[in-house]
């Protein structure tokens, strides 16, 4: 595994100074367990997710009730799934996510499936796991407007969850037994056997001939060199505009769109941003921090252009459409949908 690592980031790093983009972060999960080991035949620069993760079934069960709870949020108004629908893809589908009283977020909510799989949390990876991740929703006004004295008090009012915390943790609900059954249930929202899995492990025929040109394309115009890994991104920062200044030609910057700087202070990580993971991602526009692509071919097409700097002949960005619809997984044994 490690050395498989090696040799791919041999063959891409190439493509990655080509771009401009010499800074790289090395894939890490965090507390996040990292994913299974799978038996691949070619050394591809994308594996398959694994079909199953070992977990706690204990705590991905009540991780996946207080995912669904409103009592996280202070006027019980708002749930995790209020903004991650599992039924919608595991997002909201808007370019800024609605929170209590309807306040507007400032970035489009990513999906939470597969999100075990992400080397950091949130577009600028504020949150370096899962379970850190859950403060930024609980506690942001514009979001839960919660805090977790009135979460734990919450929570302890209610006797079947006090206990069903007790089973679990000697010390009941706590915050950090809250972050752990909920980051828990969400390293439990993998989504296995695209097609393009399928077509990883073996089965050639999973995909068509359009696609397989897609994934070709894909990897010969450079994507790849940004998503790649078990997510088809996530395991690092990267620039939004490498090649030309997105944020220029778009206007109205927002302190939103400094990205990673906002994290850092660096001026080096002014509009960087975590590359998504394009995992499922035909079922979860809007596209970019932003929310500004509402397509996935106008995504691609201000990929091309910022990104790499070429206009896509029509027939490879077709192609290059195509083959990311095979990344649609499946959860609980059904394809997602939108
Ligand atoms: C009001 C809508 C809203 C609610 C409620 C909400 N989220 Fe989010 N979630 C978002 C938005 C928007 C982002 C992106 C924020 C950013 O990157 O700055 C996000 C990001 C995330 C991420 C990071 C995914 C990635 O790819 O980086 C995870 C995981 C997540 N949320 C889980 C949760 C959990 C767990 C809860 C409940 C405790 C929750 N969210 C509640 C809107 C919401
Ligand atoms: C230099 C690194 C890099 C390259 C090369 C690159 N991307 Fe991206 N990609 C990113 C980053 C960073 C984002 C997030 C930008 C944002 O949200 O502002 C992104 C976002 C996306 C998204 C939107 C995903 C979502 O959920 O919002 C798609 C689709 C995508 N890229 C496809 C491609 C394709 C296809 C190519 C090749 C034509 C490509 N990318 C090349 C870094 C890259």
């Amino acid at each position: 595994m490690i050395r498989r690592r090696h040799r791919l980031l041999g063959a891409i790093v190439g493509l990655v100074l080509l771009g401009g983009c010499a800074k790289r972060e090395a894939a890490k999960t965090g507390s996040t367990r990292p994913p299974a080991p799978v038996a691949v035949a070619s050394a591809e620069p994308i594996t398959p997710i694994p079909q199953t993760i070992a977990l706690d079934d204990a705590k991905v069960a009540l991780g996946k009730f207080l995912f669904h709870t409103p009592m996280l949020s202070r006027d019980s108004s708002v749930s995790c799934a209020t903004c991650h629908p599992l039924n919608h893809a595991g997002t909201d589908h808007l370019a800024r996510s609605l929170g209590v009283n309807h306040a507007e977020g400032r970035v489009s909510a990513p999906t939470v499936f597969n999100s075990g799989f992400n080397f950091r949390q949130f577009w600028d990876g504020r949150a370096d796991s899962l379970e850190s991740q859950i403060d930024g929703p609980l506690e942001s006004d514009i979001e839960m407007g919660s805090t977790w004295r009135y979460v734990v008090d919450r929570l302890r009012r209610e006797p079947e969850i006090s206990a069903a915390f007790q089973r679990i943790y000697a010390d009941g609900v706590q915050p950090a037994n809250v972050r752990n059954a909920i980051a828990e249930f969400e390293r439990s929202l993998i989504t296995p056997n695209s097609r393009f899995d399928r077509y990883l492990r073996g089965e050639t025929d999973a995909l068509t001939e359009q696609e397989r040109a897609g994934y070709a394309k894909f990897k010969n115009y450079g994507c790849i060199s940004c998503h790649q890994g078990v997510n088809v991104g996530a395991n690092m920062f990267q620039r939004m505009g490498v090649i030309r200044d997105y944020f220029a030609e778009r206007g109205h910057i927002t302190p939103a769109d400094y990205g990673r700087f906002n994290v850092t202070n660096n001026e080096a990580d002014r509009f960087f941003f975590k590359v998504p993971s394009l995992r499922n991602v035909a079922v979860t526009p809007p596209y970019f921090h932003d929310g500004s692509a509402q397509t996935l071919e106008d995504a691609v097409t201000i990929m091309a252009r910022f990104q790499l700097g070429r206009s896509l002949p029509p027939e490879d960005r077709a192609d290059i459409v195509q083959f990311l619809r095979t990344l649609t997984g499946e959860f609980e044994g059904q394809p997602l949908s939108p």
